[in-house]
């Protein structure tokens, strides 16, 4: 079965076609990411007008690139929550058109649902159960994927989510958008342990908080201005990441360890973070549990995630009537 997804829920437009869930034929994305940047985040508006100029060149450039004509296509997907609410209707209505002139059945893919899906495009004989942590620019989760349609919330960030995090300290340290690679890169070169960062503490087993985090960062900056002393970049940066991705390791963890998880898995955009992979790497193999990672091309938002997980809600007959619209939040056990 051929499944043409759709992706507009923040910065990225995206188009993809993937056989049965997990076998990708093309995956294209046009990113308004370098304007956001001038702006040092996302401007929703700007991120609505890109997408509405660009979804039909790239669903056009899906559609070559998989080989395939629109005849060809058995069903349309579309991520339809939760987002930026004016970026996410530009993805809906176009996606509620193709299906209409082309007379195929319209799927609703929540946008956090994907992102798990993207772990099938990379592993193969990957299904569920598994417990995965979703680390993205809005969410930060950790869920039990108890069925590919039907997840249980056990953790969640009582404030930011990661991607949020390293997003605001690289605007801190004047490092740009998107911060987490910005972050990364400047990470490489710095101590670790230069900078005392706290642990924030949280109610809730697994859940987990980043606000004081941040505002750690930040009066470390405003502190060393005050006394006229520099800060170095590098180490505060090394400091952060490794603070925070120690955090989100040991809560993932400790889930997995808690519920005898055999396998545990991360999505989301955090997850091409190279040092919460290779944290996870060394917890998983002290505990003897099977990790497994979504290949970095799949960690960022694209449409190839939106197709697969459109596979199982087509199979588990989850479609949307012409009425479907988009909402800007919808938790991603929603029924
Ligand atoms: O999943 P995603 O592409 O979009 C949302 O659904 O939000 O995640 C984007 C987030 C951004 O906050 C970005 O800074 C973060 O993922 N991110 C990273 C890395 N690459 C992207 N965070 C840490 N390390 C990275 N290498
Ligand atoms: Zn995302």
């Amino acid at each position: 079965m051929y499944i043409l997804g759709i992706e507009s829920t923040c910065d990225e437009t995206a188009v993809a076609v993937v056989e049965d869930g997990r076998k990708v034929l093309s995956s294209t994305i046009a990113s308004s990411a370098a304007e956001q940047n001038l702006y040092g985040g996302v401007v929703p508006e700007i991120a609505s007008r890109r997408h509405i100029e660009s979804i039909s060149a790239t669903a056009r450039l899906a559609l070559e690139q998989a080989g395939l004509p629109l005849s060809a296509i058995d069903a349309v997907a579309v991520s339809f929550a939760p987002g930026l609410i004016g970026a996410v209707l530009v993805g809906v209505n176009f996606a509620k058109g193709l299906a209409y002139a082309a007379g195929k059945p319209l799927i609703p893919v929540h946008h956090l649902r994907g992102h798990v899906a993207a772990l099938y495009l990379t592993h193969p004989a990957l299904e569920p159960p598994f417990l995965c942590m979703v680390a993205s620019g809005g969410h930060s989760h950790i869920v039990q994927v108890e069925s590919y349609t039907r997840f249980r919330v056990l953790g969640r960030t009582v404030d930011d989510a990661a991607g949020e995090a390293f997003d605001k300290v690289s605007r801190t340290l004047g490092l740009g958008y998107p911060g987490g690679p910005a972050v990364s890169r400047a990470a490489q070169s710095g101590d670790p342990r230069a900078y005392k960062l706290p642990v924030p503490h949280v109610d809730g087993r697994y859940n987990v908080s980043f606000s004081g985090l941040k505002t750690a960062v930040l009066n470390v900056v405003n502190q060393a201005k005050m006394k006229g002393e520099e800060v170095s970049v590098p180490d505060l940066a090394a400091s952060f990441e490794w603070r925070i991705t120690d955090i989100l390791a040991e809560k993932l963890l400790l889930a997995a360890a808690d519920t005898h998880a055999p396998v545990i898995c991360l999505a989301g955009g955090v997850a091409a973070n190279r040092q919460l992979r290779s944290q996870l790497e060394a917890g998983a193999k002290k505990l003897g549990i099977r990790l497994q990672l979504p290949a970095l091309q799949y960690c960022g938002d694209n449409a190839a995630m939106i197709a697969a997980q459109g596979y199982y809600e087509y199979l588990a007959g989850n479609l949307a009537g012409p009425d479907l619209n988009g909402l800007a939040t919808l938790p991603i056990d929603y029924q």
